[in-house]
């Protein structure tokens, strides 16, 4: 049996002595989904995957994705590769759970730094259940009959005004149409609630003011220091979130350096 190191932050766990290239008992990966729930996201040191590894890893949580918009490992359609450098700096830069334009956002994402800068390229998370707790009783009745509009064109948009980029984006776009989701959404595992916004793909809520006076102010609310942890890569490391209660955000503060780094998602 693995070893559970919490963070000692609102979320985060570090799971020690247990070997990925190997596969995972059943009762490893009852005890591992669990503590995704509990604390959000779990972190690996010294991983050396393969792909296969990888895949297999994965998909004892659920069935994988493929991404509209990244390119994947041959032969690997599910493992997108996330790879910036001096020539492709990261456009990512906001706050986000990952495809929240989609009916049903993914579960969560398996990702691991295969090239990763000297100074540099951490990640953040922060717990959207943590947010939410500390909401007023008043907040909490307001948002929880709220809907907000999640988009992919939003979310995408500098790549959508890149030469061509409509062209490329075209069937992504189609696929996926603005969708409405509850402000207030509970975990279906821990029944934790959360707050169900984020910068980078909900473009509005429905029913607030011309000025997005709602949303502002639950991005002021979750982005606070208080609910976050940052990680800091090394080589072979793994950062495993639960999609469904935190917010990420990468740190593009090595530049001009290479970072690599390969993904997969897996469907809720
Ligand atoms: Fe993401």
């Amino acid at each position: 049996m693995f070893q559970i190191e919490q963070t000692g932050y609102q979320l985060g766990a570090f799971i020690n002595d247990l070997n990925l290239t190997e596969k995972i008992s059943d009762e490893d990966f009852k005890s591992l989904y669990k503590a995704l729930s509990e604390y959000e996201v779990l972190f690996f040191r010294d991983q050396k995957i393969s792909f296969d590894n990888h895949r297999r890893f994965a998909s004892a949580f659920g069935s994988m994705q493929t991404h509209p918009a990244y390119p994947t490992v041959e032969g690997f359609p599910e493992i997108t590769i996330l790879e910036n450098d001096k020539e492709n700096p990261s456009k990512i830069e906001e706050w986000h759970t990952d495809m929240t334009f989609k009916k049903n956002p993914p579960l969560g994402s398996i990702l691991i730094g295969k090239i990763i800068p000297e100074t540099g390229g951490d990640t953040m998370f922060s717990s959207l259940s943590k947010a939410y707790d500390d909401l007023s009783h008043e907040w909490k009745e307001r948002l929880e009959e709220m809907n907000a509009i999640h988009s992919f064109e939003f979310g995408f948009k500098e790549s959508l005004e890149e030469e061509g980029g409509r062209e490329r984006l075209a069937d992504a776009l189609k696929e996926n149409p603005p969708v409405s989701h509850p402000i207030i959404k509970r975990h279906p595992v821990t029944g934790r609630k959360v707050i169900y916004v984020n910068r980078l793909f909900t473009s509005h809520i429905e029913g607030d003011d011309a000025g997005g006076s709602i949303l502002n102010f639950l991005f002021d609310h979750i982005h606070q220091e208080k609910y976050q942890y940052r990680f800091s890569w090394e080589n072979n490391s793994i950062a495993f979130w639960d999609n469904r209660s935190v917010l990420h955000k990468p740190v593009n503060d090595y530049w001009p350096q290479l970072r690599r780094m390969e993904r997969i998602t897996i469907e809720s």
